[in-house]
């Protein structure tokens, strides 16, 4: 069998806009209450872009904070992915455009659609790409502005969601790292969370957009349920993948789409609070920029330590589910040149 070279996360960025939009700013504008959204998702405020920020210009600042958190340049990436279920247009993909502004002039690029895993999905191809030796250095953005494919009036909807992006540079690394990877999908729940129309089944049309089909919509308690068996199950069969037992796990990063969903599936895996990464109370559901948020504010704030394990699980529209299994690393800026995360394209596993 031919040896696959480990990978591991290299370098981390992450945007969120400017604008807050609060609970109480939703109390003007639907018939809501702080204290409900509060009380059953957790969520406090969330970010809404610029109306000349798209996609692709929240995804290129939080890339190029990574290629600086790695220390490299744009030209040093082998493959662009970005994971969203909001992309500029349809296409071209949102992909080539990050790749194009960013300088990225080497690299592959493509979209990724498996809705809030995407960006678990993303590092799942990354790590395979990197093991096989065909690329070195794999861009991972998950990006959304989940602001432009929301119903501003419709309460059950509009009062969960954010915009925001997150970025890592996957890359070979000396030890640890993406350990495993395991995804899920489950086609037939595709009615559960989707946006009916603007594709080749209902094209964009006078009617759809009188129908508010263009809009996001979701049947919230099957999804809740899904979201509550697929966390602990995923986690621990990554963990399994891995080699790894349960009482090894250092810190969860869940999805961040409602706390009560977070603390539902700690309780089933036996977290203490602590161990489990929670920032929807300031984001909302940000769909497949939430684990990289999450991952990075972890990181910053000293939660996560070189040679912690740490696993990422996500669920969301498809229906999809992804978890990882990593062994931290550090990045770049944390360990220096020498570090544990950086490139030694001859190291093997
Ligand atoms: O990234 C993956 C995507 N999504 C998710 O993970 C979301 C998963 N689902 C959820 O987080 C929850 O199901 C929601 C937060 C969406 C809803 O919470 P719930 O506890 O399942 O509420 P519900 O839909 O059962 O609604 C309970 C009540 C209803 O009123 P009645 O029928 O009991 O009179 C709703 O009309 O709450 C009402 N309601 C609201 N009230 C005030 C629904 N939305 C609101 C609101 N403000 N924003």
């Amino acid at each position: 069998m031919p040896e696959v070279r480990r990978a591991g996360i290299i370098g981390l960025g992450t945007y969120a806009p400017a604008r807050v939009l609060t609970n109480h700013d939703l109390e003007r504008m639907v018939d809501t209450s702080d204290e409900w959204i509060r009380e059953r998702t957790g969520i406090v405020e969330r970010r809404i872009a610029a109306p000349d920020e798209a996609t692709s210009d929240l995804g290129l600042e939080a890339a190029r904070r990574a290629l600086a958190d790695a220390g490299l340049a744009a030209a040093d990436i082998d493959l662009v992915i970005v994971a969203t279920a909001t992309p500029d247009t349809i296409f071209p993909a949102t992909a080539c455009l990050t790749q194009d502004r960013l300088g990225a002039k080497r690299a592959g690029a493509f979209d990724l659609a498996a809705g809030c895993s995407g960006f678990i999905y993303g590092l799942a191809v990354a790590r395979e790409f990197v093991a096989a030796g065909s690329c070195d250095r794999v861009l991972v953005v998950g990006s959304e502005t989940l602001s432009r494919i929301t119903n501003w009036k419709d309460r059950s909807t509009c009062v969960l969601f954010g915009d925001g992006a997150g970025a890592a540079v996957v890359a070979p690394v000396a030890r640890g790292g993406l350990l495993a990877a395991r995804l899920g999908a489950d086609g037939a729940g595709a009615g559960l969370l989707q946006l009916p129309a603007g594709g080749s089944r209902l094209p964009a049309s006078l009617e759809s957009v009188e129908r508010g089909l263009h809009y996001l919509q979701m049947n919230g308690r099957d999804v809740f349920k899904f979201a509550v068996r697929v966390i602990p199950e995923a986690t621990r069969e990554v963990l399994a993948a891995a080699g790894r037992s349960e009482g090894e796990l250092d810190i969860l990063i869940p999805h961040q789409a409602n706390v009560r969903i977070i603390e539902a599936a700690a309780k089933r895996l036996g977290l203490a609070p602590e161990q489990v990464v929670v920032n929807v109370d300031r984001y909302g559901n940000t769909s497949a920029a939430s684990i990289p948020l999450a991952l990075e504010e972890a990181v910053r704030d000293g939660r996560v330590s070189p040679g912690d394990l740490v696993v990422m699980v996500a669920f969301g529209a498809g229906l999809t589910w992804a978890a990882i299994a990593m062994e931290w690393t550090g990045t770049g800026k944390e360990t220096g040149t020498e570090g544990g995360g950086r490139f030694d394209p001859d190291q093997t596993v």
